[in-house]
């Protein structure tokens, strides 16, 4: 039986990247996948493709909208849908293959298969049984779907289907106004289809600072997106290869939207399905997530969880960064993440992305802040680039000055909020953020200019 030292299940962010580092660190590693390609979810199905196909979109409306505004002539701009399919499909297999690269350079073995626990430091991957001293699960998640509504991926699709449909939908129907629904919904308004969004709350984005969320949902809607709030979905039906979705508000009135295509956007569920883990009496919540403690352990000794499969946001770089953790851990380091610093990135455009407290949990806590805002109206090179929709908020203690979150909408904001992560993980204040000189013309002066605001107050603004 061949041993290992560990054996990670799964081989997507939480897992690829869990093996990658295990290895670097000298332990004999491998990694279980039963797809035919590495990268998981959001290699093969999720953020790579959806941002291939955002960037495609954008480029059709940067075409369209703004190309003749900057004096480049163009002929009648279309698209290409097959071809940007293709497109996408090269960029999946790009990023794929570069994982296997990874593993073959760091001598990951690749176990390709079904992996299922049987008992602590065993594992069976399609019925050959390899022996491990340490195990991780990072088995991450499905798309959740609701009652009355059936996914056949053609009709009603989940992320997975939206990202590979047969042609271009003239109207679409998105369940649930977060993160999936929005960026895909993004996708085909500006392909041409006619997207309607329903959504359960009062608000879009759950989770995201009230304002940046409000003023989002204005720019969603200046783009031709109609949005629905308070929308119940009650069922999806198909007849005739069309859908129609039925609503009910919280007036007490019904709703329905017709549409070639129904998009399922509800929110995302633990994966645990033919792991063993029951059976082998791993803890799991009423959620189905797997229970760790602090250091990613489970229930059974030598067994560990990261990444969508256990608690936290599901996100790619949560699971990654609890990878590395937990294979530093396993070679008798101090592995540690810090989840008051875990960004989060919404890639449409403008790109929203935050990061540490939003306004409403500092007044919930009833802690003394302060609001730095600057508008990217402010900054020469976002009017430059037509981008200049959007703002900076930055929070920072009314006492200390120290920087307790981020909160902006504008353009490359998922880039510029890493300046404030690094400032928060070294418990910078908002005034050492004003004093650091920033390169001009850059969108990231708008950043420095949200921190003069905190103080003095802001130059352009
Ligand atoms: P989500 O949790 O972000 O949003 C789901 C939305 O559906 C919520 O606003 C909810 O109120 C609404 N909803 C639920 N039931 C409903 C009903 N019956 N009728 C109408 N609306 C209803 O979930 P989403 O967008 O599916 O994403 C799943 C996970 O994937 C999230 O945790 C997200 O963070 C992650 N993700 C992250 C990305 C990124 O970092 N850029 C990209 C894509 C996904």
């Amino acid at each position: 039986m061949e041993q290992y030292d560990v054996i990670v299940i799964g081989g997507g962010p939480g897992g690829y990247v869990c093996a990658v580092r295990a290895a670097q660190l000298g332990l004999k590693t491998a990694c279980v996948e039963a797809r035919p390609t590495l990268g998981g979810t959001c290699l093969n199905v999720g953020c790579i493709p959806s941002k291939a196909l955002l960037h495609a979109s954008h480029m059709y409306h940067e075409a369209k909208h703004n190309f003749e505004r900057m004096g480049i002539k163009r002929s009648a701009t279309s698209v290409n849908w097959e071809r940007m399919l293709a497109y996408k499909d090269e960029t999946i297999s790009a990023n794929t293959t570069g994982i296997e690269f990874l593993f073959r350079k760091n001598s990951v073995a690749w176990l390709k298969g079904q992996g299922r626990i049987i008992e602590q430091g065993k594992i069976d991957v399609d019925g050959t049984v390899y022996e491990a001293a340490n195990i991780v699960i990072a088995t991450g998640s499905v798309p959740s779907s609701l009652p009355n509504v059936e996914i056949d991926e053609t009709v009603i699709v989940t992320s997975t289907g939206a990202l590979a449909l047969k042609s271009l939908p003239a109207s679409l129907t998105i369940i649930g106004a977060g993160i999936i629904g929005l960026e895909l919904g993004s996708v085909y308004a500006r392909l041409g289809s006619k997207v309607t969004v329903l959504e359960y709350l009062d608000r879009i984005t759950p989770g995201i600072d009230d304002e940046v969320a409000a003023a989002f949902a204005k720019i969603l809607v200046k783009q031709g997106i109609t949005i629905t709030l308070g929308a119940a979905v009650q069922s999806a039906t198909v007849k005739r290869g069309k859908a129609s979705v039925a609503y009910s508000l919280q007036d007490g009135s019904d709703g329905k939207v017709n549409s070639d295509v129904v998009l399922v956007a509800t929110g995302r569920k633990p994966f645990t399905a033919g792991l063993g883990a029951e059976a082998c009496g791993i803890k799991t919540d009423a959620a189905g997530r797997i229970v760790t403690d602090a250091a990613w352990r489970t229930s059974i000794d030598g067994i560990f969880a990261i990444g969508d499969v256990t608690d936290g946001p599901m996100l790619a770089h949560k699971a990654e960064d609890e990878g590395m953790a937990v294979a530093e851990t396993i070679a008798g380091r101090a592995g540690h993440v810090n989840y008051g610093v875990i960004p989060s990135v919404i890639y449409t455009h403008p790109e929203l992305a935050a990061v540490g407290r939003s306004e409403e949990e500092l007044k919930a806590e009833g802690r003394s802040y302060r609001v730095g805002k600057f508008p990217f109206i402010g900054n020469g090179r976002a009017k430059a680039a037509f981008a200049a929709d959007g703002f900076v908020k930055l929070l920072a203690d009314a006492a200390s000055d120290r920087i307790l979150g981020c909160h902006l909408i504008g353009p490359a904001a998922g880039d510029l909020i890493h300046e404030v992560c690094v400032a928060m993980e070294f418990g910078a204040a908002a005034e050492d953020l004003a004093r650091t000189c920033h390169a001009h013309p850059t969108y990231s002066e708008a950043m420095r200019e949200a921190a003069l605001a905190c103080g003095d107050g802001a130059i352009h603004a």
